[in-house]
């Protein structure tokens, strides 16, 4: 495959994998609008169409204020104020379909309950599935084993760093082991180290559960190293500016995959993609913002 994107064109090559694959939702000409407190309407996302098949990960780039939360907060059904269509096809039937959440987010920022410990902010989340107490304390061991914050079950928020705070909201929505996981910036707040361990994490916990993800990021490099495709926005108002599919196979090595020269020039070539558009955010030239 070829890593040159044309700008402003969409590049929708699959690999036959996913190309088969069933729709889990398909977002048809999609537009979010809000009004300013002076009552000026500010056009925050546009004409987005999109189709994500079932266990499917697809990052989202793009520059600051482009709608990226905005997008995410309408998927999770916290904002059902938009234009346009979202068919949705994630019912799953069979056994586990009670004991997984239909879809979980984790937000931009920490959304931890202070006044809950690490375990039960972590188990709050598992209330209205039908988990039995052992499976969920296997849950429990298992995902903030794995973020890290085993020894730290009994803490609460306050005792934590803010990256150990969104660590615990990232292992509440990952034990739901949801049909669709919705991701704002998650590994945003942590150390470098940390995230690339959290990526490798991830990319093992997704294909065990085939969930479908949704991951926004600023983070290029993490873009590429977690999803099959990435969508980059333009500036506001966010429409889809390009779709690159991710040549790279599930079972790849986060560090490894860095020295792989495609990797490389895909950074670069997205890189340019979404400079333009942080330049056209930051300058404003071509779109005005409303005043206040
Ligand atoms: N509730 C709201 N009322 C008014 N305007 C809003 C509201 N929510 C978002 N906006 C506006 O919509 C635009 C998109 O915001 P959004 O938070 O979706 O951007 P983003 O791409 O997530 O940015 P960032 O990368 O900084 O997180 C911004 O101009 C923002 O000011
Ligand atoms: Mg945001």
């Amino acid at each position: 495959m070829t890593s040159t994107l044309a700008t402003s064109q969409i590049v929708e090559k699959l690999p036959t994998e996913l190309a088969q694959t069933q729709t889990a939702l398909n977002i048809s000409n999609l537009g979010r609008s809000f009004l300013t407190r002076k009552g000026a309407v500010l056009e925050a996302l546009s004409e987005i169409s999109l189709r994500v098949r079932r266990s499917e990960v697809v990052a989202v780039l793009g520059p600051s204020g482009c709608g990226k939360s905005s997008l995410l907060r309408i998927l999770a059904g916290l904002d059902e104020d938009y234009t346009g269509e979202i068919d949705w096809n994630l019912e799953q039937i069979d056994s586990s379909a009670a004991q997984r959440l239909r879809s979980a987010t984790v937000f931009q920022s920490d959304s931890t309950f202070p006044w809950m410990n690490v375990e039960k902010n972590l188990l709050i989340g598992l209330s209205g599935l039908r988990v039995e107490a052992q499976e969920a304390s296997r849950r429990a061991a298992r995902y903030l084993g794995l973020v890290g914050l085993s020894g730290f079950r009994g803490a609460f928020p306050h005792e934590l760093s803010g990256g150990m705070r969104q660590r615990v909201a990232i292992a509440r929505a990952l034990a739901t082991e949801p049909l669709l996981l919705l991701m704002d910036e998650p590994l945003a707040a942590l150390d470098a180290q940390t995230r690339l361990v959290m990526q490798q994490e991830l990319l093992g916990i997704w294909s065990e559960t085939r969930s479908t993800v949704i991951y926004i990021t600023h983070d290029i490099g993490e873009a590429l190293a977690l999803a099959d495709r990435i969508v980059v926005m333009t500036a506001r108002p966010g429409r889809i500016k390009a779709i690159q599919t991710v040549p790279f196979g599930r079972d790849r090595d986060v560090v490894e995959l860095r020295r792989e020269p495609e990797f490389g020039s895909l950074e670069a070539d997205l890189w340019k993609l979404v400079a333009d558009e942080v330049g056209q955010s930051l300058d404003g030239s071509g779109r005005k913002e409303p005043k206040e």
